[in-house]
């Protein structure tokens, strides 16, 4: 019987994380700024940039990377105190039983102390993201009109913040 664990990803993992990448950019467009087309163009260092440059955290089931998300810092010296999620996915197969959730709170409580709030944007009738986002914690703090751009089709997203109280 298979068993689920949650861990960082490291170095080892970066041709399975560039097959999810992949497979959520392919399939979900609108969820994510970065494209299917520029992201299968890129070689390992530019995985391992991601993987490196914060946190991603991945679900396996055995050896296989099932659902994943991350955190950044922003980088400006003004704005050092934020941090942002990105990169939620859950394979369909493994959906409805609160993965993304658990990502959620494990990137969450590996944030450095450095971070006072986290923020993160999901798109417009996105109801399983956020319902996911707001059971962890967060609020909508506005709406930016024509965020994400696929073929020409625009989509809103809201921005959501969740202040960590340090
Ligand atoms: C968003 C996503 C990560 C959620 O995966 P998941 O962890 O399996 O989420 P669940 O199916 O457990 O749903 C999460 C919550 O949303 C609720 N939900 C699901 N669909 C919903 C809907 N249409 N309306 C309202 N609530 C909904 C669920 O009931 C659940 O709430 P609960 O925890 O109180 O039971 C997954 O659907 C996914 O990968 N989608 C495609 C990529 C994507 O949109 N990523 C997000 C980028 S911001």
């Amino acid at each position: 019987m298979s068993k689920i664990k949650i861990r960082q990803l490291n170095d080892d993992d970066v041709s399975g994380y560039r097959y999810i990448r992949l497979e959520m950019l392919k399939n979900h467009p609108e969820a994510y700024a970065d494209s299917y087309n520029n992201t299968r163009k890129q070689n390992d260092d530019f995985f391992l940039y991601r993987i490196n440059n914060g946190a991603i955290f991945a679900a396996f089931d055995n050896n296989e990377i099932i659902a994943t998300t991350g955190f950044f810092m922003q980088p400006h010296d003004n704005a050092k105190h934020k941090a942002m999620i990105w990169g939620l996915y859950v394979k369909p197969e493994y959906r409805g039983q609160g993965l993304s959730y658990d990502l959620l709170v494990e990137a969450i409580k590996n944030l450095p102390d450095t971070a006072k709030l986290v923020q993160l944007c999901v798109v417009e009738g996105n109801e399983a993201a956020q319902s996911t986002y707001e059971k962890a914690g967060f609020k909508i703090w506005g709406i930016e009109e024509r965020a994400i751009c696929v073929d020409g089709r625009y989509y809103d997203e809201k921005h959501m913040v969740k202040f960590l109280g340090r």
